[in-house]
């Protein structure tokens, strides 16, 4: 038997109910912040992520799906969605219309990571932006929305961390003493972060590892290195954030793993989740359309994993549980009289052009298992249409909700469901 790859999901209904309900819910939300919906390609050239995610961060040097099409051009399956929406935003022509622009993304990102719960190769993404604005409101807006989205799925025990990586300018400072510091014990780090120390040191402060925390613990902090621009941005945000009541911890050691962010960076996390707990991570990249060969341009963006959101509704206190039902199930025997079955047949496909959802067996099943097929698929109704029926001209419709059982002239039938489901009599 043929296996999906590794790390990968074939969401199933009643999954893909879930799925539809939380995208419809991503997507209210969206418009409540007035973020407009943008589609960028699934593949990029390799050469967006390594200039915008940085060649020394680990999805650059180790997670990306990258090959050759058969025109010899260097391609990669996207990542992650903030690079990809920039380069549109600035080859669009985007930049040049009216700013802030307010974007967000719903779609599937790769990279090859070692898979398990909540983690995975293909995973979806669902992403806003702000580009064109340098406030700290920004900031605080995309915050809301990460927080927001929490509180909408029922996640009680958020806790939101944020912490300010400064600019290149004032992180030049800071890396050279974070060094200082460091490379005195670099015999106590491990082989990722020896590495680290090289290509990407300050990515030593997330080590999960016991001894490379111990190694960090005693460093001086981005937040005593600020610039004056930097100092009065982190200032503004956490007046914004207290101001409105959002419970926040600075966490020193939130560096992030994507090297365009400058400023502000935060994640979302939820402890139930275990080893995968990060729901929702963002943060400030001023620096990123220019790095991308466009004029100075602030963003601000966040990105929530849609299966992580999934994961933790289904363990919180408001399980998604969408109800799957159609209006009418249409039950008819597979008669010898063909007429009995095209009635049924006619009466589905006409309750359908009304925009009644309906379903009938198309087994030749007995009555019964009929009727137990039509509770299944949680029909609010069933259109029975016996030999008895069929001769006066006649449907039973029974409702599954109350219990009752009318019978309606064949030619009513329509419009008295339609009424029903509508919410009509009873
Ligand atoms: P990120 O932290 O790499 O940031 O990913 C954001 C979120 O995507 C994570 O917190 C997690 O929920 C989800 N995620 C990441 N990797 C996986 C995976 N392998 N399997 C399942 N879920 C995953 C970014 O991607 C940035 N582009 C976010 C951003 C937008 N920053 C500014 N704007």
């Amino acid at each position: 038997m043929l296996r999906a790859p590794r790390g990968t999901n074939d969401i199933l209904p009643p999954e893909s109910h879930k799925w539809a309900y939380i995208e419809a819910l991503l997507r209210r939300l969206s418009k409540i912040y007035n973020f407009e919906e943008i589609r960028t390609p699934m593949f990029e050239h390799t050469e967006l992520f390594a200039r915008a995610v940085g060649e020394a961060t680990d999805i650059v040097r180790k997670e990306m799906y990258t090959f050759k099409d058969k025109g010899g051009r260097d391609l990669t399956l996207r990542p992650e969605g903030t690079a990809p929406v920039a380069r549109a935003f600035l080859e669009r022509g985007l930049a040049g219309g009216p700013l802030p622009r307010k974007l967000f993304y719903l779609g599937s990102m790769f990279r090859y990571e070692k898979p398990q719960a909540g983690r995975y190769r293909e995973f979806v993404q669902y992403g806003v932006e702000i580009l064109g604005s340098p406030s700290a409101y920004s900031d605080a807006e995309v915050i809301l929305l990460g927080v927001r989205i929490a509180e909408e799925l029922g996640l009680t025990g958020t806790t939101l961390y944020i912490n300010t990586i400064g600019c290149p300018e004032c992180r030049k400072a800071y890396r050279e003493d974070f060094l200082k510091h460091v490379s005195d014990r670099a015999g106590e780090l491990c082989q990722d972060c020896r590495e680290r120390l090289e290509v990407n040191p300050l990515r030593i402060l997330d080590c999960k590892n016991q001894g490379c925390r111990e190694a960090v613990a005693d460093v001086p902090l981005m937040q005593d290195h600020l610039c004056d621009d930097c100092r009065r941005h982190w200032a503004a945000l956490q007046e914004i954030l207290t101001s409105l009541g959002i419970e926040y911890a600075v966490d020193p050691t939130l560096v992030r793993g994507l090297d365009y962010y400058t400023k502000t960076v935060f994640e979302l996390k939820w402890p139930p989740l275990g080893a995968q707990d990060t729901v929702i991570a963002g943060g400030r990249y001023d620096g990123l359309v220019e790095e991308l060969g466009g004029k100075p341009c602030p963003g601000v963006g966040f990105a929530a994993g849609v299966e992580r959101l999934i994961l933790a509704a289904e363990k919180g206190e408001r399980p998604l549980m969408p109800e799957v039902s159609i209006d009418c199930f249409v039950l008819f025997p597979d008669s010898e009289d063909r007429r009995i079955p095209e009635a049924g047949f006619k009466l589905l496909v006409d309750l359908r052009r009304a925009g009644i959802s309906g379903d009938f067996d198309a087994l030749g099943r007995s009555v019964k298992a009929q009727m137990k097929h039509a509770d299944r698929l949680n029909a609010r109704y069933v259109a029975i249409l016996g030999e008895e029926e069929v001769r006066q001209g006649l449907v039973t419709i029974r409702s599954m909700e109350h219990g009752w059982q009318k019978q309606v002239p064949t030619g009513q039938v329509v419009d008295f469901l339609k009424e029903e489901v509508s919410g009509g009599s009873s």
